[in-house]
């Protein structure tokens, strides 16, 4: 008889702590107009809680690099360095503009793989991205015209074009993508910021979103990676430098600049983890709520390994949290 090997440890479960504890934080500054403040309890909260998680993990993609970022930098080494060597992604708020304004769909987040298997975008800061769910995985490319890729996931979902919905963020680089698909006749969802979790409503089958295009961030690119390759999804990127000096610093730093990225060469790794939780209530993710005596969060965790996603809701009692939390809730 064939000898299977024992269930080992899903991570996404520790991670999911520690996005908790980012939302919770960065929830009580929904609307209050502050980017700077939500973000910054989010990231202190954040860090606080690796502390408690048994891994040894390496944050490839933070709050950017040691001089600018007091924590979670770029390299900076996380967990309680008991458990196993990871590679991290975080990003504690994303949709910082979101949360400022209270707008739906900022959530905290973190992607994770083995040390060693996560892409390092260096300099790079934007990517044109297409996200497609699993039927659609084999039959889109990046360089193919709007309409084309559009018709090929129609194909391949069983659907008509006009049946399919985009998700695209609302910025002025977008006018001529808009315009074709508007042409080719599918919907738009446009979206000021928030592109992890565009990519989200791509692959996660119980939101009626079936592709993503556009440009937007690459750390945010290797964030939804993780929890693409955990659904079975596509990422396809093309670098897409915004301005000279990122330009010139990606040709310094050796980068290929016509390079395609995909899921595969994005996590690198067999295993991957994505823990996600709302922090203004979503279209795909409910915000924190508060109780009175406690909050109410909702969450995400995906493994790659095993395809397994859950959605969970937790009451936090706020009450008995704040007797023995080095982290401020209320
Ligand atoms: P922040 O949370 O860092 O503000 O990012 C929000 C976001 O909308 C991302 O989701 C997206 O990838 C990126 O900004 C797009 O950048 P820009 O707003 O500069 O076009």
């Amino acid at each position: 008889m064939e000898l299977k090997q024992a269930p080992d440890k899903n991570l996404a479960f520790e991670l999911l702590r520690v996005t908790e504890s980012a939302a919770l934080a960065a929830a009580r500054w929904l609307g209050k107009g502050a980017k700077e403040d939500g973000d910054g309890a989010a990231v202190d909260a954040m860090r606080q809680s690796f502390n408690s998680i048994s891994v040894k993990g390496r944050i490839v993609i933070g709050e950017g690099a040691k001089d600018e970022a007091p924590m979670l930098y770029n390299g900076e080494l996380v967990g309680d360095g008991s458990g196993p060597e990871i590679d991290i992604a975080v990003d504690p708020v994303e949709g910082t503009n979101l949360l400022a304004l209270g707008r739906p769909n900022s959530i905290a987040v973190i992607g994770a793989c083995k040390a060693g298997g996560m892409y390092d975008p260096g300099s790079s800061y934007y990517m044109k991205k297409l996200v497609v769910g699993p039927a659609a995985r084999d039959v889109v490319d990046i360089d193919a015209p709007v309409e084309d890729n559009l018709k090929a996931v129609a194909r391949a979902l069983g659907k008509d074009v006009n049946d399919i919905t985009v998700f695209v963020l609302d910025k002025p680089r977008h006018k001529q993508l808009i315009a074709d698909i508007r042409k080719a006749g599918a919907r738009i969802t446009l979206q000021t910021d928030g592109d992890v979790a565009g990519s989200l409503m791509v692959v996660d089958p119980n939101v009626d979103v079936d592709v993503m295009m556009g440009t937007g961030g690459t750390p945010e690119g290797v964030i939804s990676a993780c929890a693409i390759k955990g659904l079975g999804g596509q990422i396809f990127g093309r670098f897409d430098p915004q301005s000279q000096a990122e330009r010139d610093a990606m040709i310094k730093e050796g980068t290929r600049l016509d390079e395609v990225l995909s899921v595969e060469s994005i996590i690198r790794a067999d295993d991957a983890f994505f823990a996600a939780t709302g922090i203004s209530g979503g279209t795909f993710l409910g915000g924190v709520a508060y109780t009175g005596s406690g909050a109410v969060t909702h969450s995400l965790m995906i493994r790659a390994k095993t395809g397994t996603f859950r959605y969970l809701e937790a009451h936090h009692n706020l009450e008995r949290l704040m007797k023995f939390s080095s982290v401020r809730y209320d």
